[in-house]
């Protein structure tokens, strides 16, 4: 990510005007959280997850591909433990209605002990200052704590990030982050379903079925790319959270006991496979969960992080999730879940290492980390593979037969490439516009193409040229963005 993209409003407004991503519903106002891609937004989502799927799924042989149905069994959610759960603290401010997460929020404590707190979100601690400046208090004489520290029969001293009172915040209650709907047309409690919250579910109940039907043996994987859906507290920072996002997740079946040398390995896989992406590597970084971070089904987890304009922030989670799920599952449906191994003779309820990413996260990130301002461009810097574009084409002026021979290179390029043809302006207004989306490589069609059938090339991160026979297109492209 470049050093000019200190804030996400650039790459919000790039967004919008290039059509990579739109707020929901927008001629209404727009939902909350809520987002659409739009046609570059489509091509960038969809190479990234091909990249994934390459990767998990045509480049191995023990991992497998799913795609399990949105809703499920209600039972699944009781038995994964997300019934009771999944859940956040939640504060209200009685004032404004606004509403936060208790685990998100920290408070300027008074080294004395006496006098008002001042809560503000984690990491966000300059929308305090002014309050503490009129309050004529300086920082020096505060603490920082987490809200959750403070005994909420001391909340009456706490003045909410919004607000100028004392008191105003709710006590926390704990809050389902999961969506309900009804199956049928009956709506009562027998016929609830939700949501999922994860796709992991749908893997672990199609254990046996994907494992007889590919006749796969231990260890082996399932991968899976689908939407998932949280009520989040506290959704934000333009696509990071959001109710309705994506998530590619892959859950690899191990034996027991095998489980931390799988964990290991998936680590370090995982974040290789950020190179493969264009990721630059200094912006990512490995969070260890402390005891009181980790998820109700988890042995061990880290995070992956990368540096977004607005902090550090989880973009992929692996988490060592033992026997927990498989186990839960044999319990709550009866059915033997175990798999006999053949070669130590043995029946066992597998462990699982899981992989687990969002679709959404990672746009977010390939488009922060592609930023770049120049002095007279702004550029995307996409690695080819996932670029939207992968060329444009133009004829340097619209006569002269240049307009025919551009049309023939697009209609070829097209059987393999998404590309894009474009006449108007001056070439370098239009290299600009591909710079600004990212597209690796222009062929100009020219007098010389007329006479000699070579085309130029211009790179889009070096701005070089060269000359090569229109011919060659293909190959040229081929070699370089796949
Ligand atoms: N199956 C495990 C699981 O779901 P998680 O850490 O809750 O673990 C995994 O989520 C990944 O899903 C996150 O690292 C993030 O990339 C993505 N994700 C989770 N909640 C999200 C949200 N509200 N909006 C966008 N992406 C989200």
């Amino acid at each position: 990510m470049s050093e000019q993209l200190k804030s996400m409003e650039k790459l919000v407004g790039l967004c919008k005007r290039k059509g990579f991503i739109f707020q929901s519903s927008e001629v209404y106002g727009g939902i909350n959280s809520c987002y659409d891609y739009g046609p570059l937004g489509v091509e960038l989502k969809k190479n990234i997850k091909d990249l994934w799927w390459k990767s998990m799924v045509y480049e191995r042989n023990d991992v497998e591909g799913l795609d399990a149905s949105i809703l499920m069994h209600p039972r699944v959610w009781e038995a994964s433990g997300h019934v009771d759960g999944f859940t956040d603290p939640m504060i209200d401010c009685r004032e404004t209605k606004n509403r936060y997460r208790e685990d998100q929020l920290s408070v300027y404590v008074p080294k004395s002990g006496e006098g008002l707190m001042y809560a503000f979100p984690e990491g966000a601690p300059e929308s305090v200052a002014k309050k503490l400046k009129k309050a004529r208090v300086s920082e020096e004489e505060f603490d920082v704590k987490s809200l959750s520290d403070i005994d909420v029969s001391a909340y009456e001293n706490v003045v909410g990030p919004d607000t100028k009172k004392a008191g105003t915040l709710t006590e926390p209650r704990m809050f389902n982050l999961m969506f309900k709907t009804f199956m049928g047309p009956v709506e009562s409690d027998a016929n609830i379903v939700f949501l999922r919250p994860e796709t992991a579910q749908g893997i672990y109940v199609n254990f046996h079925n994907v494992r007889e039907a590919s006749r796969q043996k231990l260890p082996f994987g399932i991968a899976q790319i689908g939407k998932a859906f949280r009520n989040e507290i506290t959704p934000g920072n333009f696509i990071f959270r959001m109710r309705e996002f994506e998530q590619m997740e892959m859950q690899y079946f191990v034996k027991p006991g095998s489980d931390d040398e799988f964990f290991e390995y998936w680590k370090a896989e995982r974040l290789k496979w950020y190179e493969r992406l264009g990721i630059n590597h200094d912006k990512l970084k490995f969070h260890a969960h402390g005891d009181g971070e980790l998820a109700h089904y988890a042995k061990a987890a880290f995070d992956i992080e990368y540096e977004f304009p607005f902090g550090w922030s989880e973009i992929e989670g692996i988490h060592n999730r033992t026997d927990f799920d498989l186990g839960r599952h044999q319990e709550y449906s009866r059915k033997n879940l175990k798999y006999f191994d053949q070669e130590a003779g043995e029946k066992y309820v597998p462990y699982v290492v899981e992989t687990s990413t969002g679709v959404d996260r990672l746009m977010l990130t390939t488009l922060a980390d592609a930023y770049a301002e120049e002095e007279e461009r702004v550029v995307m810097r996409f690695k080819p593979t996932i670029a939207p574009m992968k060329a444009a084409v133009f004829p340097l002026v619209k006569k002269d037969g240049m307009p025919e021979v551009a049309h023939e290179i697009v209609d070829n390029l097209r059987k393999h490439f998404r590309v894009f043809y474009d006449e108007s302006g001056a070439v370098g207004r239009r290299y600009r516009r591909q710079d600004e989306v990212g597209t690796p490589y222009c062929f100009t069609v020219d007098t010389q193409t007329l006479e000699d059938g070579t085309i130029t090339v211009r790179e889009r991160d070096s701005m070089a040229q060269e000359r090569i026979s229109k011919d060659q297109a293909m190959n040229y492209l081929l070699d370089r963005v796949i």
